[in-house]
């Protein structure tokens, strides 16, 4: 099978489309407000450095080798018993179920860019009563944002690698930049500018527990769109002259320059507002509109602005969710795009709407088990269990499996032999044991 190869630019943006995201914007700026700032951003870049670039590379190298889907990627590649090791593939499923709840978010984002523009709140209290409405009690206003982003983002996966992905990303990505960028420099000249800062950059060491440490790298996997096969799948079509270890970089560069652009914006909104930092999820959607409020309707204009870029974000993101499910049932079973995204759309939407239900007071005891509503479980089994296992299995491929050989010809172009030996030691041992550390914490603690 033919498959649409990228231009240089287009792999990267693309990649980049897929890692920044809500786990970004929304995620990684409550997280830190949950986890008391500086220390854990520290250990936040410290793991991307480590474990995430590592096996970054890794799924660029896997992709590029093969040119397939995920599931023949690991079949052919794998020197012996290829018809087992092919079920490995199948981590790609973790982006369906992504996929059902963050189609969900993006489609409060998209009633927040409404909200924005006509009526924001002017008081946290009034702001929490919006949102904890919109998500335990407005049925029919979320499912048809939902519907919204549902169909935006198939239709964009439907026209392909070239059409619709890549163009997506040309147009959307820089527009996310710019239009951060806009409030970034707006947010210097606040008053809480300076505390943001250092709330961020200053590490207080008081804070940090083992949870801090596992969360940050938890977070490192969902940021950087790992653990599933998505930058295998968009490496499958990488141009032949891309250096896969500097876009690598530039990727993971990317994403984190925008996390903590995204942080210092919110926290100097957040503390020039005097609001909370230690916010929970709610923070961009309760802590945030009363402070734009204050603006006046330069608050207004900051707000959609804001709530564009991060739908943006969550889109390009989106795309990604889907593109190696559509890979692999094109590619294996012949189907075509549109057929592949009817069968897929529709298990999205099944559980899309499943998880919207369990945060509705009405109908979540329908689709609540063992204590959890259906969209926690969606949450917590994919990005905690999921993506982590899904890194594991790609670390021991390609740090046992493979024959070193085959993996330092694939990159020896790339990288000199000392650095190599540091990631392959990294991809070999470091990644398998601290990956299952956090993992064995987060199931069992
Ligand atoms: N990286 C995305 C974010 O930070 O929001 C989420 C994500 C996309 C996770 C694609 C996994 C993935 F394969």
């Amino acid at each position: 099978m033919k498959i649409a190869r990228f231009s240089r630019i287009g792999f990267i943006l693309a990649a980049a489309g897929s890692a920044v995201g809500l786990g970004n914007i929304w995620k990684f700026p409550y997280m830190t407000g949950e986890n008391g700032g500086g220390a854990f951003v520290l250990i936040y870049l410290l793991t991307i450095t480590v474990i995430g670039l590592s096996l970054f590379i890794a799924e660029v190298l896997l992709g590029k080798a093969a040119r397939n889907d995920s599931v023949t990627t690991f079949e052919t590649l794998a020197p012996k018993n290829g018809h087992l090791w092919k079920y490995a593939g199948f981590i790609i499923f973790a982006g369906t179920l992504i996929l059902s709840f963050y189609l969900i978010v993006i489609g409060w984002i998209i009633k927040y860019v409404y909200i924005s523009a006509t009526s924001l709140p002017t008081a946290v209290k009034e702001a929490g009563a919006t949102f904890g409405g919109m998500v335990t009690t407005d049925v029919v206003g979320q499912f048809i944002f939902f519907n919204v982003a549902f169909f935006i983002t198939i239709f964009i996966v439907t026209r392909g690698i070239k059409q619709g992905i890549e163009k997506v990303n040309l147009i959307l990505m820089p527009l996310l930049i710019i239009i951060l960028l806009a409030l970034f420099f707006y947010a210097t000249t606040l008053s809480g500018f300076s505390q943001a800062l250092s709330f961020l950059f200053v590490p207080d060491w008081s804070k940090v527990t083992n949870t801090t440490v596992l969360q940050a790298v938890g977070h490192a996997f969902f940021t950087l769109s790992l653990g599933m096969g998505t930058i295998m799948a968009y490496s499958a079509s990488l141009s032949n002259d891309t250096n896969i270890v500097r876009a690598s970089i530039s990727v993971a560069v990317i994403d984190t320059a925008i996390a903590l652009i995204a942080g210092i914006v919110i926290f100097s909104f957040i503390f020039t507002g005097g609001a909370e930092a230690a916010g929970g999820p709610g923070l961009v959607f309760i802590s945030l509109p009363p402070i734009f409020a204050e603006f006046g309707s330069l608050g207004n204009l900051f707000s959609v602005a804001f709530f564009v870029a991060l739908g943006f974000a969550g889109i390009t993101s989106a795309v990604s969710l889907i593109e190696p499910t559509v890979l692999y049932m094109t590619n294996r079973f012949n189907l075509s795009r549109a057929r592949s995204l009817v069968y897929l759309g529709g298990v999205t939407y099944v559980l899309g709407t499943m998880a919207l239900l369990s945060n509705i007071e009405e109908y979540k005891s329908y689709v609540t088990f063992g204590g959890k509503g259906f969209f926690d479980i969606l949450d917590f089994t994919s990005s905690s269990i999921m993506l982590p296992f899904g890194g594991i299995i790609i670390a021991v491929f390609v740090g046992h499996v493979l024959q070193r050989e085959r993996v330092y010809s694939l990159l020896k172009e790339y990288m000199s032999d000392r650095v190599f030996a540091l990631w392959y030691f990294t991809i070999k041992y470091i990644i398998p044991i601290a990956v299952s550390a956090v993992m064995i914490n987060k199931i069992f603690f």
